[in-house]
């Protein structure tokens, strides 16, 4: 897909970061938004910028999209307010544990799965009819860095991106011949506010640094180009890379010593200010 406008975009976790990038970016290029977050405040607040920007063609829903029902029903009410979805943005997702896997508590892993991999799943699965109907449109689903290599202290986040990774490059394969084209985000450090955590603060800091429009402005880009995999953002490059080309003993040695080094000079920074 090469032209957006009066094309129905879907867009879940779009209250804030990335999502609400998104929604500006295509409601830029003319598209009718259908858009989702469970926290009702932040996507009131997209709604508002939207307006604000001169939209009017929204609608939107607050719910968890862990929640198959409610995504269903979601998918139904978007069909009979703008007709069928021409794209899907399966971009709602929550920070993992900051733990060693043996203080992590097995419901971490369950909540981090149910949102980040089958919001995915139950986004995919519910609006693919209405693209297939359509006979043209994109499946774009955010995984991440922590898709292409799994750091320490991070085991159910990396799980779960690892998790959207392999459905989504099984579903490429699987819609190869169909008019609907599938892409694969990783996106690298980018500036939100997903890392809500205190213990997560210092890592956001250091390397959370390329801005949420720099990336949506390139994924729209990228489906355009029918690019299926969507490396970005600070530090992706080198993450993919060092993925792609080290042994992993090797590559979360470099990173996890680059982390620490991040940690441990923000640590001094403090320290140095208050003496
Ligand atoms: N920020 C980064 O550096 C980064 C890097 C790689 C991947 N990601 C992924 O990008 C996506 C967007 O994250 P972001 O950085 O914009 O974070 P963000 O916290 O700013 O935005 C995520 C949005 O998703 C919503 N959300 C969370 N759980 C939800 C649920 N169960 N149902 C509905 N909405 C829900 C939140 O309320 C929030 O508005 C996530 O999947 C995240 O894992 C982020």
């Amino acid at each position: 897909m090469k032209q957006f406008k009066d094309k129905v975009v879907v867009i879940t976790g779009a209250g804030s970061g990335m999502g609400r990038a998104y929604a500006m970016a295509f409601g830029q290029l003319g598209a009718k938004l259908a858009l989702n977050d469970f926290d009702a405040k932040g996507l009131n607040d997209t709604l508002a910028l939207l307006q604000a920007q001169g939209r009017t063609t929204v609608v939107s829903r607050a719910f968890d999209v862990s929640n198959k029902e409610a995504m269903y029903a979601f998918a139904s009410h978007v069909q009979q307010q703008l007709g069928n979805a021409h794209v899907i943005i399966n971009n709602a997702g929550i920070e993992g544990s900051t733990q060693p896997t043996w203080q992590t508590d097995e419901r971490d892993y369950e909540r981090v799965m149910q949102i980040n991999f089958f919001g995915v799943l139950y986004g995919t699965k519910a609006f693919l009819p209405q693209l297939l109907a359509n006979n043209e449109g994109a499946v774009v689903n955010i995984s991440s860095v922590f898709g292409l290599v799994g750091t320490p202290n991070s085991s159910d986040y990396c799980a779960s991106k690892f998790a959207v990774r392999g459905f989504t490059e099984s579903l490429m394969v699987e819609l190869e011949q169909s008019p609907v084209s599938v892409h694969l985000v990783h996106p690298g450090g980018i500036a939100t506010h997903i890392a809500r955590k205190a213990s997560g603060q210092a890592f956001a800091k250091h390397y959370l640094k390329t801005s949420p429009d720099a990336i949506a402005q390139h994924v729209i880009r990228a489906i355009g180009q029918k690019k299926v995999k969507i490396v970005f953002g600070h530090g992706a490059l080198k993450t993919w890379l060092g993925a792609t080309l080290l042994p992993l003993r090797w590559f979360n040695f470099l990173a996890w010593h680059e982390l620490k080094h991040t940690i441990d000079l923000a640590a001094y920074k403090v320290l140095s200010k208050r003496s």
